[in-house]
């Protein structure tokens, strides 16, 4: 009795206590259910489908059909695979995309381009180019003519290095790296592909995590093992320790983040912190609906004797999406838990999204959405720090029947930060460069009407998001100098730039200024090589 009591009681004061954060629906048909999306530095964000979905929701621009005879399901086709979303206005504008993009991997370079690889058949090896134009103005994907992949390449992952080429790694039954643009030594054997995959008689190191490290190294993860990689040498610096429990990778599909680089150690520690997935027999027996990892595991993978800590987050996760906040929080977003990646593999969705804090290695849940985000869904940081939720098709077609319908609606989850309660604490960006050099000096103005902690300023990338994994995620806190009240509410921040291009590699990031964790809109600024003339 006496425990029934309490149970209620906690349950009348659970219920009192709404859980932090909100949701808007932003769009309820955005034509294409997003499987790949990027937010592009004009503030528009790419939403990229595959061609051999059939009909899509939203048709081509006239004389824009595809008539393609190596299209297996629509060799003539009149819909758009792949669209351009404007947060504000949330419209939408068809794009044109010739052969097939499905699970494909991609990367957005110093000029703002963003670079897309792979796919499947027609598509498999092929590079394709999306150079961001201002609004009116109809840039469309431009397929390479010239140039492919060495092989074919489904489920990789891209990584943005320091000379600014994408080292491209992985792909089904594919055991090799390359870059692009390509080196003179084409594709490199990668044996540890090899040595993760077949071991449960599924392939469990699809779509590998990556991170740049700041030495310029790239860190490895596939699976539930991980190396470091010179990616100009070839040579494997490092394997570091298993992580515990379930594997992580595609179609086990935990997530991964490199946690904020740090000016206070001169941006020399990086952590990594992989969290969720599936059990081993997830994906081969999809029937009984095994319960999802509930674990994640931090690794300092610049540390002399890396370990993993193993932390428990407040239930299962498989196909989350983990956000770099610009507050240098950790969102978990979308997926299920139970089940694996895969056509109609997973239930029980994880309509909470959790926000874990590096600080104090706890986790919070977040107010929940109505909407399930299951097996291909997608979620991106936006500059105006809210969290845009696209696709969800666990089918291969457009299916819209319960319970997981394909899903064309757009959302945004808020975070705490956004709520109007922090309005007065809220940095609004008066002036800020559009360019900054490395190791450069620069100077923002924000006004604050009720400042009452210190400035922050992160940059955060953009990275390309799909299945659960953010390609070229990365964020870097910025050193601060001198602060100075320049007017009422008015506060000029001066900072210093990153050191170099292993640390951000050159290109286009979000400039957060922070205040007492809550961020403002960003301002869009290219991190170049040398001094703007
Ligand atoms: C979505 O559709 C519902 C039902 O028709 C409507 O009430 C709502 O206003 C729509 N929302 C948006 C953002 O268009
Ligand atoms: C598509 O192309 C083929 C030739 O490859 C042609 O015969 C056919 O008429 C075209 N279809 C349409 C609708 O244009």
């Amino acid at each position: 009795m006496h425990g029934f009591r309490v149970a209620v009681f906690l349950l009348l004061i659970h219920m009192a206590m709404a859980a932090p954060g909100s949701w808007q629906l932003l769009m309820n048909d955005s034509g294409i259910a997003s499987m790949h999306t990027v937010v592009l530095h004009t503030g528009t964000v790419l939403f990229l489908d595959r061609t051999n979905v059939g009909p899509s929701h939203i048709r081509l621009a006239d004389g824009n059909c595809r008539n393609s005879t190596s299209e297996m399901v629509s060799p003539y086709d009149c819909f758009a695979h792949s669209v351009e979303f404007t947060p504000g206005p949330n419209t939408v504008r068809p794009l044109t995309i010739q052969t097939d993009t499905w699970c494909s991997s991609g990367a957005v370079v110093a000029d703002g381009t963003l670079v897309q690889t792979g796919g499947d058949f027609d598509g498999s090896n092929k590079i394709r180019y999306f150079k961001p134009c201002a609004s009116g103005a109809n840039c469309d994907w431009a397929e390479d003519s010239t140039t492919t992949l060495q092989t074919r390449r489904w489920y990789a992952t891209n990584q943005v290095l320091a000379d600014g080429s994408i080292l491209v790694v992985g792909g089904q039954n594919v055991f090799t790296y390359e870059f692009v643009p390509g080196r003179p030594a084409g594709q490199v054997a990668l044996p540890f592909l090899q040595e993760t995959h077949k071991v449960f008689g599924d392939d469990q190191n699809l779509y590998p995590f990556l991170h740049l490290l700041p030495s310029g190294n790239v860190f490895i993860f596939a699976r539930r093992d991980s190396i470091l990689l010179d990616p100009n040498s070839g040579n494997i610096l490092r394997k570091y320790p298993s992580i515990e429990g379930e594997p992580r990778n595609y179609p086990t599909q935990g997530s991964s983040v490199m946690l904020p680089l740090d000016n206070a150690d001169g941006f020399t520690k990086a952590t990594i912190l992989v969290c969720g997935g599936a059990n081993d027999n997830a994906y081969s027996d999809p029937k009984t609906q095994y319960p999802a990892s509930q674990t994640c595991g931090l690794l300092e993978a610049t540390a002399a004797d890396p370990q993993w800590t193993m932390l428990n987050m407040p239930f299962p996760r498989v196909m989350s999406d983990m956000i770099l906040l610009p507050n240098g929080r950790v969102l978990l977003i979308n997926g299920a838990q139970k089940g694996s990646a895969g056509w109609e593999f997973a239930s029980d969705p994880a309509l909470n999204p959790v926000i874990y804090n590096p600080t104090d290695r706890s986790f919070e849940v977040q107010a929940g959405t109505y909407i399930p985000r299951m097996y291909h869904s997608t979620a991106v940081l936006l500059p105006s720090a809210q969290i845009l939720v696209a696709g969800s098709n666990t089918h291969q077609f457009y299916t819209f029947k319960e319970p997981y319908p394909t899903e064309l609606r757009v959302e945004a989850f808020l975070p705490d930060y956004l709520h109007s309660s922090f309005d007065s604490q809220r940095p609004t960006v008066k002036s800020a460069p559009s360019q900054i050099a490395y190791g450069s000096t620069f100077v923002m103005t924000v006004t604050v009407p009720a400042p009452k902690g210190g400035f922050q300023l992160r940059l955060a990338s953009t990275p390309w998001a799909t299945h659960s994994f953010s390609q070229g995620q990365r964020q870097l806190a910025l050193a601060i100098g001198m602060v100075t009240i320049t007017d009422v509410d008015e506060y000029s921040i001066t900072a210093t730039a990153p050191p170099h291009a292993a640390v951000a590699p050159a290109g286009y990031y979000m400039l957060f200024a922070v205040q007492n964790d809550v961020p403002g809109f960003a301002s869009w600024v290219q991190v170049i090589w040398n001094q703007p003339n």
